[in-house]
């Protein structure tokens, strides 16, 4: 059996992945990223320092580690190359020996970039509330197998036919869209500047996983955004254009289902969502401000406000299914301190009818309308708290219930955005 955990948003993302990644990283060898680029945006706080990771895997901040990008993440070479330097301004070293990218991943271009922004501004009602970073036209020129590839900087002349793949399909749409037209050398120029720099990095990163599972090392597969924006399972078309569930660890790192043998999945003690789509427990009042005052609640990539919300079981239950948690990591507890009282949605109604599980139609998702459970809240403040049994009683109440309607283990409890403010109650290593 291996030692290895995959760490997967629950909910709408910004679940506090980051901080979690890290706190694992500490006893891992090898942190990879399987899917989704530049729109996540991952915090962790170490010794007073504020890292905000987009594209590099949380385990960069720790020596000693190996961070890889797997196939399955579409990778901006120019936001990746910026990225690298804001985290080297603060003190980390990167270098081929600690960051592997994988050579098959898709690039986006800043074709897609534009793109992205094009269609957003282009909707009035119906707009996604994207990031605007390219990332749902990239991977649908990789889909559509026109995109270029990290390899594919290798060689110049392959590079130049590619590129004009990509731009025959690109330049009729933006003809469409009265765009200017994307000018070949510029893109090639732009290009050929930065190969080198990402080349570097590239390696068959399947192989190297490989090897790192016959020494036995560990891994930890770092998940990006949640469940709730997965492109088949989330609330669709408000999603991201990815696979977030668990499962496309695999695929999107480039190993076998054996190689993961726990699946932790992040989960916020109440919710948060940043774009558009739907919310059942959203808060437009003064508890939803409250929330969001209190945690925080501005993205790390756009800086734009998340929505919030009372927590909603029926989804986390949803989540914890569809990717097989084995537990749940239960974040930011410490917001809900100081609120009388504390509600979590445990079915719907929907047309009249009571029900246990989030719809798939976009029609009933912006229909249903949640069954709270009510709770007592607690005063006192749980950061910094080591044991579950020193939590206040009613928040204690409040994790067994998730516990227990999640039919799911707490693993451990954040109570700070601090890398130590973490309450360990299963270890998700073996060793
Ligand atoms: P991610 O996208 O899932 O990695 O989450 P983000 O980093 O986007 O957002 C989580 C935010 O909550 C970050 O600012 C973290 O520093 C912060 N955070 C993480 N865990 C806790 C916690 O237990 N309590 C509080 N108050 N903040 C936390
Ligand atoms: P982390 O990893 C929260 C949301 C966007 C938008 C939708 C589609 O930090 O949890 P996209 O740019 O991906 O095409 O936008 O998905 N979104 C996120 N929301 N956390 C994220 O990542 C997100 N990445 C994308 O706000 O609603
Ligand atoms: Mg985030």
């Amino acid at each position: 059996m291996p030692n290895n955990i995959a760490v997967i948003g629950a909910q709408w993302g910004d679940e506090g992945k980051g901080k979690i990644v890290d706190w694992l990283s500490e006893k891992a060898d090898v942190i990879i990223r399987f899917q989704g680029g530049h729109n996540a945006g991952h915090t962790l706080v170490v010794d007073g320092v504020t890292y905000k990771l987009k594209l590099l895997p949380s385990g960069i901040v720790r020596k000693n580690k190996i961070s890889i990008i797997g196939n399955g993440v579409v990778i901006d070479p120019w936001a990746l190359l910026d990225e690298i330097k804001q985290i080297e301004k603060l003190g980390i070293k990167i270098n081929k020996k600690n960051l592997y990218i994988a050579e098959n991943a898709m690039l986006i271009l800043p074709l897609h970039r534009e793109l992205d922004g094009i269609r957003e501004d282009a909707k009035s009602t119906d707009k996604i509330g994207t990031t605007r970073r390219g990332i749902g036209p990239a991977y649908e020129d990789k889909i559509g197998r026109r995109g270029i590839r990290v390899m594919d900087l290798a060689n110049k002349e392959n590079l130049s036919k590619k590129i004009d793949i990509i731009l025959f399909h690109h330049n009729s749409i933006r003809k469409g869209l009265s765009q200017k037209l994307i000018n070949k050398k510029k893109l090639m120029n732009d290009l050929n500047k930065i190969s080198a720099k990402i080349l570097k990095y590239s390696q068959p990163v399947w192989k190297r996983i490989n090897e790192f599972k016959k020494k036995k090392k560990t891994i930890v597969f770092e998940g990006a955004q949640g469940m709730l924006l997965d492109i088949d399972h989330g609330t669709y078309p408000f999603v991201t254009s990815s696979n977030t569930v668990a499962g496309s660890a695999f695929a999107g790192a480039g190993c076998g289902p054996d190689s993961i043998n726990y699946i932790l999945g992040i989960v916020k003690a109440y919710t948060t969502r940043v774009g558009e789509g739907p919310f059942p427990t959203e808060l437009k009042n003064e508890a939803g401000k409250k929330l969001g005052v209190k945690g925080k609640e501005f993205g790390t990539v756009t800086n734009r406000k998340r929505r919030c919300g009372w927590f909603d079981a029926v989804l986390v239950k949803q989540s914890c299914i569809i990717s097989g948690i084995t537990g749940i990591a239960l974040t930011k507890i410490d917001v809900l301190d100081g609120f009388k009282d504390l509600y979590i949605c445990v079915a719907y109604k929907l047309n009249g009818k009571k029900i246990d599980y989030f719809p798939s139609s976009l029609l009933d998702q912006q229909k249903v309308k949640p069954i709270y459970k009510k709770f007592n809240g607690w005063s006192e403040k749980t950061s910094g708290i080591k044991k579950l049994k020193d939590l206040p009683k009613n928040a204690q109440k409040y994790i067994k219930f998730i516990n227990k309607y999640c039919e799911v283990k707490i693993s451990s409890i954040s109570t700070s955005p601090k890398r130590e403010d973490t309450i360990l109650l299963e270890n998700p290593f073996k060793n």
